[in-house]
């Protein structure tokens, strides 16, 4: 299993896609180590604390764009990020007590790449199309028709 980036995926935002690009690499390199049966405890270890730092990074960075044009959604985005963060946390925990069960390994996927691709989605596709009304970045997604559309303060419009 892997994840894939596409132009569904675009938020308009250049700084927040290709931070995602970047996050999407390091899952697949999780998400390869987790399928090579020789990859140690030691191993692991190191492509999750390649993966859990730039988790942090991002979900700072995009906090950071929410607080300084105040984004009305950020409590709510703050929150998924936030609850994201914790369950991530207990797979990583469950990673080094019972090892990489096949089970775990699945369950490890399904998690990090259904929420992310749920999240980019909805969530932060709704930050950048705020953030294109208050003219922060230049990037434009692939078909503007497609987004959902916000106000000034970031109330949802319409889809
Ligand atoms: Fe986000």
């Amino acid at each position: 299993m892997s994840i894939a980036w596409s132009e569904t995926l675009a938020s308009g935002s250049a700084e927040i896609d290709n931070q995602h690009k970047e996050l999407f690499a390091r899952i697949n390199r999780l998400l390869a180590a987790q399928n090579n049966s020789r990859a140690g405890l030691e191993e692991i270890g190191r492509v999750v604390q390649y993966l859990t730092d730039y988790v942090v990074f991002h979900f700072g960075s995009e906090e950071k764009l929410m607080d300084r044009h105040r984004y009305s959604s950020s409590s709510g985005h703050k929150a998924q990020h936030a609850q994201f963060v914790k369950v991530f946390q207990r797979l990583k925990d469950r990673m080094f007590t019972e090892g990489l069960t096949p089970a775990l390994q699945q369950e490890t996927a399904d998690l990090v790449v259904d929420w992310l691709l749920n999240h980019i989605k909805y969530s932060d596709r709704a930050l950048g199309a705020f953030l294109r009304l208050k003219n922060v970045g230049s990037a434009q997604t692939a078909d503007p028709a497609e987004e959902p559309v916000y106000d000034r303060e970031g109330a949802f419009i319409h889809r």
